[in-house]
């Protein structure tokens, strides 16, 4: 029998800021305890994720910070990637969706879309800047609410009072680029028709419910949509900054970033397969009907999960070309709030991954997190919860079991595994006890119950004191040296399997106590069985869980809420006095000025500074006749690397500034300052 394969993906991240805890407990957690959980029942399995890069958050951040995409993109695939792997996601591919290897996947099914007649291209009034020469996404627009008047509303819905509405309804529309009044342009752009594949659909989830269970809240989504009924869904934008869209009339245009980016989880998949050296090695996943495909998210993505993608891959399998398997399970989480309220950035409510493993150690966050997974509603993570998980619990429990187990062997057995050799009643029970584990757990992780599984696993931690405690061995070991042996023997036991089980939820940890077991782990069905032999010799212990102090989380829930003030430095990027002082800003007067014949905005002039002549090439021309500008003093930037326009080289730059209508003023100063005179 060929080994059951298994494809794993959670959700691409937008490169477009940190992620924080909220993201790991939606779908990142649970999905790395899944696959680590089938990486040790032995399945052939991958596990794929990578950063989503493109869409118009990404434009906005970057227009935001004066920066180009590309800067804010690649600071924060760095800072998400290493994010995730101090905190030990076990992804085997990590991918960017702005490298060839996704452009070339997006375009493809998008032409075989268009080839075949699929799509429905419409046309439509859109907003349109008209000096910044652009279409405005929804989220570069904003007015008054035509409901209830808030003048801060965005192009299509009202924080204020909820409301949602067409574009075309909202009063005074500002443009968030220029702050002028949009108008509305005429555009064009290629629908999928998503309605046409509803009954296929609605059929599809209900045969993988039937045959896999999905979760209720996903049902719940899915249903909701359906009686909403699908239509077309646009899957083209008016935007520069993404997959271009590959035919010739399409200038200007780039494939919607929910179309593509899930068809990022194929192209990550391609990446893997061509580091491993076989670029067909993807297809061993993708287009393989027995494949298993469970897609992890949070639950704002569920429409694009579980109808959407689907339809995709549906509308790709109708063709003539290799068929894909669509996700069998699409296990999405509600949300993590942080105590008690949403996450917000602006308010610095809540705590960044890599802010977080500065301070503490992944495992116990790990453990806190896979305890209170938002799994069928909305839960909170409290510091308070964090510290009482690894004090109490972590340490305590688990950590306590393994240490009073280790030291006593360590003191009394010359740190060797005993020999059982008077199993009684309670000594069985707990073998036996072990021994369901495994399978016990796997019951719940198998249906995406992570967190009652981790909890599960918690307590057999819990018995594994009690055994100790009921069997006495510190009276034992005086009284009855054989019942001593035997118990610690079976506590042993009781720890093998309890790294191994706990390895998916607390890795770095599992890691350590099977160092100190002088062991190795086996496979989830068999961890549960008596796999230490008596002899077999321990190393020495370490405390594996320290606690967690009252003082590290009082500072934690001192400064939340409070503004960051580095972070508003940054945003207003404040530069030095001597960062200023670079720049040389002098007095100058022009002296002649010309139209350039190929140009309807340059303007040739000549200047003079103390005792030097420049040439200037500056962009003023439908403001000012030249004339208007002989012995104007005008301010520029004299050490500006000269360059070339239209052929002509510029030596400084003049500074000038907008008026309301788009027109330029240059900057003069009185004529009764000396050229040159230096401007500070
Ligand atoms: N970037 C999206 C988010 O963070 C998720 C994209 S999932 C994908 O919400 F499948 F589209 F990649
Ligand atoms: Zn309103």
């Amino acid at each position: 029998m060929t080994q059951e394969k298994i494809l794993v993906t959670a959700a691409l991240p937008y490169a477009n800021g940190p992620i924080h805890l909220g993201h790991l407990s939606g779908a990142y957690l649970p999905a790395d305890i899944y696959v680590r959980y089938q990486r040790l029942k032995g399945k052939d399995i991958i596990f794929i994720c990578g950063s989503d890069e493109h869409g118009v958050p990404i434009t906005i951040s970057a227009d935001k910070e004066g920066v180009k995409p590309k800067e804010i993109i690649d600071r924060y695939h760095k800072i998400n990637k290493d994010a995730f792997e101090k905190f030990g996601m076990s992804f085997d591919n990590y991918s960017r969706t702005s490298l060839p290897i996704h452009h070339e996947t997006g375009k493809e099914f998008f032409l075989e879309f268009y080839n075949r007649g699929i799509l429905v291209e419409k046309k439509s009034q859109q907003f349109y800047d008209e000096k910044a020469k652009m279409f405005l996404p929804d989220r570069y627009v904003e007015g008054t609410c035509p409901i209830c008047g808030y003048e801060e509303a965005r192009s299509d819905e009202c924080e204020n009072c909820g409301s949602l509405y067409q574009p075309t309804e909202l009063k005074n529309p500002k443009s968030k680029i220029t702050g002028d009044m949009p108008v509305l342009k005429e555009t064009s752009h290629w629908y999928f028709p998503l309605g046409k594949y509803q009954k296929r659909l609605e059929e599809y989830v209900k045969e993988m419910n039937e045959k896999y269970g999905w979760k209720d809240n996903v049902l719940q989504y899915c249903r909701g949509w359906f009686k909403e009924g699908l239509g077309d869904r646009a899957i083209t934008r008016d935007l520069d900054w993404g997959i271009k869209v590959p035919i010739d009339s399409a200038e200007g245009k780039v494939l919607y970033v929910w179309f593509e980016a899930v068809l990022g989880y194929i192209s990550s998949t391609k990446e893997w397969a061509k580091e491993k050296g076989d670029e067909n090695l993807w297809r061993k996943y993708w287009q393989d009907a027995s494949t298993k495909y469970i897609a992890f998210i949070g639950k704002d993505n569920i429409v694009f999960h579980s109808i959407i993608f689907p339809a995709f891959l549906m509308a790709w399998n109708d063709g003539e070309k290799e068929k894909y398997c669509l996700p069998q399970n699409v296990p999405a989480n509600e949300f993590l709030n942080f105590e008690g309220k949403k996450f917000s950035k602006s308010r610095n409510w809540g705590i960044d991954v890599i802010d977080f493993l500065k301070i503490f150690p992944a495992d116990p966050l790990r453990y806190t997190l896979a305890a209170n997974l938002p799994e069928t509603r909305d839960t909170d993570f409290y510091w308070k919860e964090f510290q009482l998980r690894n004090n109490s619990e972590l340490a305590d429990i688990l950590g306590n079991f393994i240490n009073r187990t280790f030291t006593f062997v360590h003191k009394h057995f010359d740190g060797k595994v005993p020999d059982k050799r008077k199993i009684e009643k309670i000594d069985a029970e707990m073998l036996n006890l072990i021994l369901e584990y495994p399978s016990k757990v796997a019951a719940l992780f198998e249906v995406y119950k992570i967190r009652d599984g981790v909890l599960e696993i918690m307590n057999l931690a819990r018995a594994g004191n009690k055994y100790f405690n009921d069997s006495e061995p510190w009276k034992t070991v005086k009284t009855d040296k054989e019942k001593c042996a035997t118990t610690l023997y079976v506590c042993m036991q009781a720890i093998y399997t309890l790294a191994e089980l706990m390895l998916p939820v607390i890795p770095f940890s599992s890691e350590k106590i099977f160092k100190i077991l002088n062991a190795d782990k086996t496979s989830w069905d068999e961890c549960g069985k008596e796999n230490l032999k008596p002899g077999h010799q321990l190393n020495t212990p370490e405390i594996i869980f320290p606690k967690i102090e009252d003082e590290a989380i009082e500072k934690q829930m001192e400064n939340l809420g409070k503004p960051e003030e580095k972070n508003e430095a940054k945003q207003i990027d404040l530069i030095t006095y001597d960062e200023f002082m670079k720049i040389q800003l002098k007095v100058a007067e022009v002296t002649a000025a010309e139209k350039l014949e190929k140009s309807e905005k340059l303007l040739k002039l000549k200047i003079k500074l103390d005792n030097e002549e420049r040439q200037v090439i500056a962009g003023i021309a439908k403001s000012y006749k030249p004339e208007d500008l002989i012995n104007k003093k005008v301010v520029i930037v004299a050490n500006l690397k000269p360059a070339k326009l239209m052929g002509l080289e510029s030596q400084g730059m003049i500074l000038a500034v907008e008026d309301e209508l788009g027109g330029l003023k240059v900057l003069a100063v009185d004529n009764s300052i000396k050229n040159g005179t230096r401007v500070k």
